[in-house]
């Protein structure tokens, strides 16, 4: 059966940590110039629905370290934007390449994708998860903590897919998660219903962003309105006020704690300015990471 990476969810934490070790073996191969041509001569489409600078630049460049070709298609100008099925599309793709990566909207797309794809799907990013990325956080924990085990982690601002699959990670890998979301911004209640199933007290939601920080090691928050949410931007800006992670809110985490965002972030929203740039933010390792990390998942799926 093709093993695909839509979501965390489909992973058990044995399965995640190993692909977190390869990620570490594969970033330092790479910084020694170590060939590791674990995927020579083959193709990964990437396909894109939404904006990308990290995905997009990440999967190209980790594909061709990796001795393959990366692939890009975007929606706009590929048959998929004009209404061609999803399922034919997956089908199709399957016969060309050995590997497909989708940022798209529904998770549903990507379910539907990968159930008619004879190769490994993997999200890309999608409303409800981004896995990638949250990989990516945990191989920069790793490297900045030696574990995630036994840390706190808080999550400030929307209840997005970053935040689910922050919660789909805390539940599988057995770490303590403290998320602040404003009333009606809450993370998907599906997604909370599953890992505090799995993991009974792991998890805390609040309206109170300084409870949640207390003590953390690690901080993390991403934009207000997402991807598909433009329209949202102004009514956002007003049921966020409060969440902005500013220097305040960091001096109630531990004093060695880390700072995350996945990016693209805004300055004085959900981010203050001296916070992003501050003795504290690991943003710039955690982008790099998308690099390795997904080289690991590539090389581990495709065949
Ligand atoms: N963090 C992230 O996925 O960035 P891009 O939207 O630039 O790909
Ligand atoms: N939550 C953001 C993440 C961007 C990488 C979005 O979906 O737009």
């Amino acid at each position: 059966m093709t093993r695909h990476f839509l979501a965390l969810h489909d992973y058990g934490k044995a399965e995640l940590d190993g692909l977190l070790v390869l990620a570490n073996d594969l970033k330092g191969k790479q910084k020694q110039g170590v060939p590791h041509r674990l995927l020579d001569g083959k193709t990964v489409a990437l396909i894109f629905e939404k904006s990308s600078t990290r995905t997009r630049v990440s999967f190209e460049v980790g594909v061709f370290q990796l001795g393959g070709h990366g692939l890009f298609m975007s929606s706009g100008t590929s048959q998929m934007g004009r209404g061609e099925p999803i399922r034919d599309t997956a089908r199709v793709m399957a016969r060309y390449c050995d590997g497909v990566m989708i940022r798209t909207f529904g998770q549903e797309i990507v379910d539907e994708f990968a159930r008619h794809s004879s190769v490994p799907v993997i999200n890309g990013l999608t409303d409800l998860f981004h896995p990638c990325q949250i990989m990516a956080d945990l191989q920069t924990v790793i490297e900045q903590k030696g574990s995630y085990a036994g840390k706190r982690f808080a999550w400030v601002g929307d209840g997005n897919n970053m935040a689910n699959t922050w919660i789909e990670a805390a539940a599988i890998l057995g770490f303590d998660l403290a998320l602040a979301c404003p009333q009606g911004y809450e993370p998907d209640a599906g997604v909370l219903e599953w890992a505090n199933a799995m993991a009974p007290g792991r998890i805390t939601l609040t309206n109170d962003p300084e409870a949640a920080v207390k003590d953390a090691d690690v901080l993390n928050t991403d934009v207000w309105a997402s991807m598909g949410q433009e329209a949202e931007q102004k009514e956002r800006e007003q049921a966020f006020r409060g969440y902005c992670l500013d220097d305040a809110l960091v001096a109630l985490a531990r004093p060695d704690c880390i700072v995350m965002h996945c990016l693209p972030a805004h300055r004085g929203e959900e981010i203050s300015d001296s916070v992003i740039e501050g003795k504290n933010s690991v943003v710039w390792d955690e982008a790099e990471n998308r690099l390795h990390i997904q080289k690991a998942i590539m090389a581990t799926l495709i065949k």
